[in-house]
């Protein structure tokens, strides 16, 4: 295998008043947000792991990882979003201002009969469908969830078992968002879509908020443990909602001193790396074969991409092996480390950050980047082993390897 990471900066004019993209991802904005979402028994703050041992083996001050495989046992960030945008509906929906509301409360028999039966429609590569599922089953309503050919059984099955009327269509993941919103309509019900297109923006707003969450707790668990704060974070991308989230989120919070973001992406479904090469938003289409399955979209959502283009410093186009290779020293750590169980969509970033550390030839692209003995890095781990017959594939076998 001769592909190799690849990496464009980001040289798109910037807008002189470009804190206007990203005030929808204020604090403010992200702690109205968690304060709905923990009324959710099962939330909980997921760990930040602070790897000193594979910092200092690769040539960086500080390497923090934030753990998603916790949240909320359901093994990936996704619900964040679904649990933010669907209680932002029903609030509507019963005329109520979603600050002074709780799960608990729209729970109750009377509010219940007051919003009626909601059915929630959503397409996904897995975790979006189990995080959409999750929520309904939690609000007591219903969810309709389609999938892509070629999705894993074992996703689907931990779909179906939040109660939902899941299935693997003949679709790839574009033509699947379609028709989960031809369906909704169709059908009356609502449709709750990881991405923002002409026309659909008020519910992925909510969704990037949701997500926004978990940069929030990032930030405060490393100012609590008073560690140094970031100078460098990496984003892995798929529609981009949970990169222009944290983007936004920490753009808001740092303003021009905001550290350098590192969007990441795989080489099949590279959308924000192409548009950042042509200087313009590009969709790509096609079966996007990649083992970061859940970075398998080839259409940003629009949100996202303005606020990427103003604010995400480069773009980074990965070989499946990156992610591999990220999930490997994840799941296995140098002494003092913590093991982190990281999925082909939840290790990127640490692929990425390793290949650039160590990698002769990457030795330019990490220099651009200012990837030296004094960078502090963040990234996110989106998900544990949603897929466990891959997961040990990859780990245990040394599937998706550069030697392959
Ligand atoms: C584990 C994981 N990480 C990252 C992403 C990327 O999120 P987005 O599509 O918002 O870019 C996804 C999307 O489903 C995912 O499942």
């Amino acid at each position: 295998m001769n592909r190799k990471l690849r990496m464009v900066l980001n040289g798109f004019p910037k807008e002189e008043d470009r804190g206007r993209y990203v005030e929808i991802l204020s604090q403010k904005e992200v702690q109205r947000a968690r304060r709905f979402v923990s009324s959710f028994p099962e939330y909980q703050e997921t760990p930040l792991v602070n790897l000193e041992g594979l910092a200092s083996r690769i040539g960086v001050a500080n390497v923090y990882v934030k753990d998603e495989s916790f949240r909320f046992g359901l093994n990936s960030f996704k619900a964040l979003g679904g649990a933010w945008a669907m209680g932002n509906f029903l609030a509507d929906k019963l005329h109520r201002n979603i600050d002074e509301l709780t799960l608990e409360e729209l729970l109750k028999p009377e509010t219940k009969e007051a919003i009626g039966d909601v059915t929630f429609y959503t397409a996904t590569d897995g975790n979006q469908g189990r995080a959409v599922a999750w929520v309904a089953q939690k609000l007591g309503q219903k969810s309709v969830v389609y999938m892509p050919e070629g999705s894993s059984a074992a996703r689907l099955n931990n779909i179906l078992a939040c109660g939902s009327d899941a299935s693997i269509t003949q679709m790839n993941y574009n033509d699947a968002v379609r028709y989960a919103n031809e369906m909704a309509q169709k059908n009356n019900g609502i449709i709750v879509q990881d991405t923002a297109w002409e026309g659909y923006t008020e519910v992925p707003t909510h969704i990037m908020q949701g997500y926004g969450i978990m940069a929030l707790e990032a930030l405060e668990q490393i100012r609590a443990q008073n560690l140094p704060e970031p100078t460098h974070i990496f984003l892995q991308a798929g529609v981009g909602s949970m990169a222009g989230a944290c983007q936004g989120f920490f753009a808001s919070v740092y303003q021009d001193a905001c550290p350098v973001t590192i969007v990441v992406e795989p080489d099949e479904a590279n959308c924000y790396y192409q548009s950042a090469a042509q200087q313009t938003l590009v969709n790509i289409s096609g079966d996007m074969r990649t083992i970061m399955v859940g970075l398998a979209c080839g259409e940003p959502n629009i949100i996202s991409f303005d606020i990427m283009k103003h604010w995400s410093s480069a773009f980074l186009s990965l070989p499946d092996y990156v992610s591999g290779d990220g999930m490997r020293v994840l799941g296995n750590p140098l002494p003092g480390d913590t093991r982190i169980v990281s999925g082909e969509s939840g290790a990127p970033p640490t692929g990425a950050l390793y290949h650039l550390m160590t990698d002769p030839e990457l030795a330019s692209v990490r220099a651009s980047l200012g990837l030296d003995e004094h960078a502090r890095v963040l990234l996110f781990s989106t998900e544990g082993d949603t897929d466990p017959d891959r997961y040990r594939d990859i780990v245990w076998n040394g599937a998706f390897s550069r030697f392959d």
